[in-house]
């Protein structure tokens, strides 16, 4: 049988081109959906008026610091996976030194690096996470009633990366080759449906901010 794995061009495609496609997707539909939805609030008349940049900020600070929200005390445990969570998806590709010695191979750049240790601890924290989120979307009825197809999809997406990275790391199960080659697909599918589907929370969730925090200082409502 052919094996397409040891084929050296699908590798060559996935470490060149394919990395190329997935930041420049990334990247250009992150500005695409941010200018869309500044552009839809402008054309909602009653939206722009009151945006504050005072305000926005104020929500902003208030809300990324854990436990400072009311939403964020109701459910501690959450809180705690959340923030551990997003640190450890947010920070760990970007510090990690398999990745910046790639970046400096293609493009002679680098920047800090976090030791091997941590960062396998973080993403050993993301992969729990994302167990967890997953059991609780199961398990949990409340939640159970307002989880369709997508909300695992977008899981799914966040968890492959991680637990083939951490497998191509540690060099288990397939031979390291190919587990480098299926994480830096995933890694590539991640970055391409950030701008796509609802992870793009991490280009608009800045947005959602500055309405709430504005709507709430402005005419003290709480719609949310
Ligand atoms: C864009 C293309 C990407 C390429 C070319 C790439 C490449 C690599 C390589 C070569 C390794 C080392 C594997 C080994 O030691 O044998 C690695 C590890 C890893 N990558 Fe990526 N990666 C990409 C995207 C991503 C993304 C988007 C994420 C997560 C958001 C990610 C998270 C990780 C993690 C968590 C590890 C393993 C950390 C550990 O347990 O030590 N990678 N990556
Ligand atoms: C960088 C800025 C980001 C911020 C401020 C942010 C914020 C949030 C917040 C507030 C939630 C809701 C948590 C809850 O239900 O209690 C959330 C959920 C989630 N985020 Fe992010 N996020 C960011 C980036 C990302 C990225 C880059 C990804 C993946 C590519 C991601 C994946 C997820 C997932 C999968 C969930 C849902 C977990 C579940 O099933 O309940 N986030 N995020």
């Amino acid at each position: 049988m052919y094996d397409f794995i040891k084929d050296p061009s699908i590798y060559n495609f996935v470490r060149g081109p394919l990395v190329w496609i997935a930041f420049l997707v990334f990247i250009g539909g992150g500005i695409y959906k941010v200018r869309h939805l500044i552009l839809l609030a402008k054309s909602e008349k009653v939206v722009m008026p009151y945006i504050s940049l005072k305000l926005t900020l104020r929500s902003l600070l208030h809300w990324l610091i854990p436990f400072n929200s009311v939403n964020w005390r109701l459910r501690p445990v959450i809180t705690i996976v959340t923030f551990l969570f997003h640190i450890g998806l947010v920070f760990t590709p970007i510090f990690l030194v398999a990745h910046n010695v790639l970046i400096y191979e293609s493009w002679g750049i680098s920047w800090w690096t976090i030791s091997e240790q941590l960062a396998d601890i973080m993403t050993m924290i993301v992969i729990g996470s994302c167990i967890f989120f997953f059991l609780r979307r199961i398990l949990a009825p409340e939640v159970r009633f307002v989880t369709f197809a997508d909300d695992y999809i977008i899981l799914a997406i966040s968890f492959l990366p991680f637990i083939t990275g951490f497998l191509a790391y540690h060099q288990w199960f397939l031979p390291n080759k190919t587990m480098v080659i299926l994480h830096m697909l995933f890694g590539e599918i991640m970055l391409i449906a950030i701008p796509f589907t609802r992870l793009g929370h991490m280009f608009y969730f800045f947005l959602t901010r500055a309405f709430m925090g504005s709507d709430h200082g402005f005419r003290h409502s709480r719609d949310w």
